[in-house]
C-alpha cells in the first residue's frame, strides 16, 4: 500500500512508520515539524505542511493516489489544552477537518485516526470498552471526541471509512531503531521518572498518594508504543477488506500504579529513584484501565510486549541513546 502518514515525525506515528515499512509499504510523512523531529524521520518523503493551511493541503494531495492515511499529527499535552483551548481546537479539529476535506478532494477514503482515552473521563467501570460513557474532562479530550464524532458523520454520508484508535498510557521506545520519546517540556511519568534518575536537575514529584487505589497513586494502563504500531497497521490491513467507521480501545487490560512503574524504572536504571509526594494533579481520574477485546477480535491484533519491567526497560536505554546522542 501506499500511505500518507501525518505526525510521522512524532513519538506514535514514527514508531508506526517503521512498522509500516517493515511490512513493505510504501510511506508520505506529513508533519509541520512542530513538535516532531528530524531525527525520527525514515526513508520516505517528507511534506513539510501544517494542516491548518487547507489550500496547501488540497494542493498537496491532489493528483496522488494514497490507499490512505494514518493521523497522528495533533496537540496532545491536557495541561496546554486547559490554558490554550482555542489553539486545541484549531489544531486537533480544524487540522483533521481540513484533512478529510483533502482527502475527499483528492479521493482518498481512508483514514485511521489517532483518539485516546481522554474521551472517556472518569470511568464508571472497571474495564473501559469502546461502549462506556464519554464525557472528557479536558479540553484535549474534548477535541479527540468532537473530531470521532465528525468522522462517524462523514461515514454515514459518504463512501469514507475510518478508524478510530484510542490510546491508553504509550510507552517505551523501539531501541533497535533508535526510536523513542521526546517531548519539551515532557509531562508523562515514565520519562520523567528515568530524568529524574539520570540527576538532580529533573526531580520527580509523585501527584497524590490519596486515590482510592491499592497503594493510593494512581493506576494506568501503559501499552507499548510499538504495540500501539501494529495495532495501526493491522487497522489499515483491516480497513482494505471492510469498513465504515469503527472505535478500539488500545491497552493491555493490566493497571499498574504509579508507584509500581516507579519500581519497575528503578528495575531499569539499577538504582533508586527519588521523589517527592505532591498533591494531585488536576483531572487525574484515579483508575484508567482498557478492555481492549474488540481489538483483538476484530482486528486480529494482540500487544507483544505488556510487561512493565520490559516497557521501562525500553525506555530507559532509548533515554540513555537520546541524552547521549541526541540531546
Ligand atoms: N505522574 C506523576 N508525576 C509525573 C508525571 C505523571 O505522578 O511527573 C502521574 C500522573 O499523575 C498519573 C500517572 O503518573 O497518575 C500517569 O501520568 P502521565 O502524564 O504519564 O499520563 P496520563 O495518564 O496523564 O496521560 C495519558 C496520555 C494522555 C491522555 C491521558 C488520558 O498521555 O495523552 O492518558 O487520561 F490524555
Amino acid at each position: 500500500m501506499t500511505l500518507l502518514v501525518t505526525g510521522g515525525a512524532g513519538y506514535v506515528g514514527s514508531h508506526t512508520v517503521h512498522a509500516l515499512l517493515a511490512q513493505g509499504h510504501e510511506v508520505v510523512i506529513l508533519d509541520n515539524l512542530s513538535t516532531g523531529h528530524k531525527w525520527a524521520l525514515q526513508d520516505c518523503e517528507l511534506i513539510t505542511i501544517d494542516l491548518r493551511d487547507e489550500t496547501n493541503l488540497v494542493r498537496n494531495l491532489k493528483g496522488r493516489s494514497f490507499d490512505g492515511v494514518l493521523h497522528f499529527a495533533a496537540k496532545s499535552l491536557v495541561g496546554e489544552s486547559k490554558n490554550q483551548p482555542t489553539m486545541y481546537y484549531q489544531n486537533n479539529v480544524g487540522g483533521t477537518t481540513n484533512l478529510v476535506r483533502a482527502m475527499q478532494a483528492a479521493d482518498i477514503q481512508r483514514l485511521v485516526f489517532s483518539s485516546t482515552a481522554a474521551i472517556f473521563g472518569n470511568p464508571v467501570s472497571d474495564l473501559i470498552d469502546e461502549a462506556h460513557p464519554k464525557a472528557p474532562i479536558n479540553v484535549y479530550g474534548q477535541t479527540k471526541l468532537v473530531v470521532e464524532q465528525m468522522l462517524e458523520a462523514v461515514t454515514a454520508s459518504s463512501d469514507f471509512s475510518a478508524t478510530c484508535l484510542r490510546y491508553f498510557n504509550a510507552a517505551g521506545a523501539n531501541n533497535a531503531a533508535n526510536l523513542g520519546e521526546w517531548h519539551e517540556p515532557e509531562t508523562h511519568l515514565i520519562p520523567n521518572a528515568l530524568r529524574a534518575a539520570a540527576g538532580t536537575e529533573n526531580p520527580l514529584t509523585l501527584f497524590g498518594d490519596d486515590y482510592p487505589t491499592p497503594d493510593g497513586t494512581c493506576v494506568r494502563d501503559y501499552i507499548h508504543v510499538d504495540d500501539l504500531a501494529s495495532a495501526h497497521v493491522a487497522a489499515i490491513d483491516t480497513m482494505m477488506e471492510s469498513g465504515v467507521f469503527g472505535t478500539y480501545n488500545l491497552g493491555n487490560g493490566n493497571g499498574y500504579s504509579v508507584k509500581e512503574v516507579i519500581a519497575a524504572c528503578e528495575k531499569a536504571v539499577g538504582s533508586e529513584i527519588p521523589f517527592t509526594i505532591g498533591p494531585r494533579r488536576e483531572g487525574d481520574p484515579a483508575t484508567l484501565v482498557a478492555s481492549s477485546q474488540k481489538a483483538r477480535d476484530e482486528l486480529g491484533w494482540a500487544p507483544a510486549h505488556d510487561s512493565i519491567e520490559e516497557i521501562a526497560q525500553s525506555a530507559w536505554n532509548w533515554e540513555c541513546y537520546r541524552r547521549d546522542t541526541l540531546a
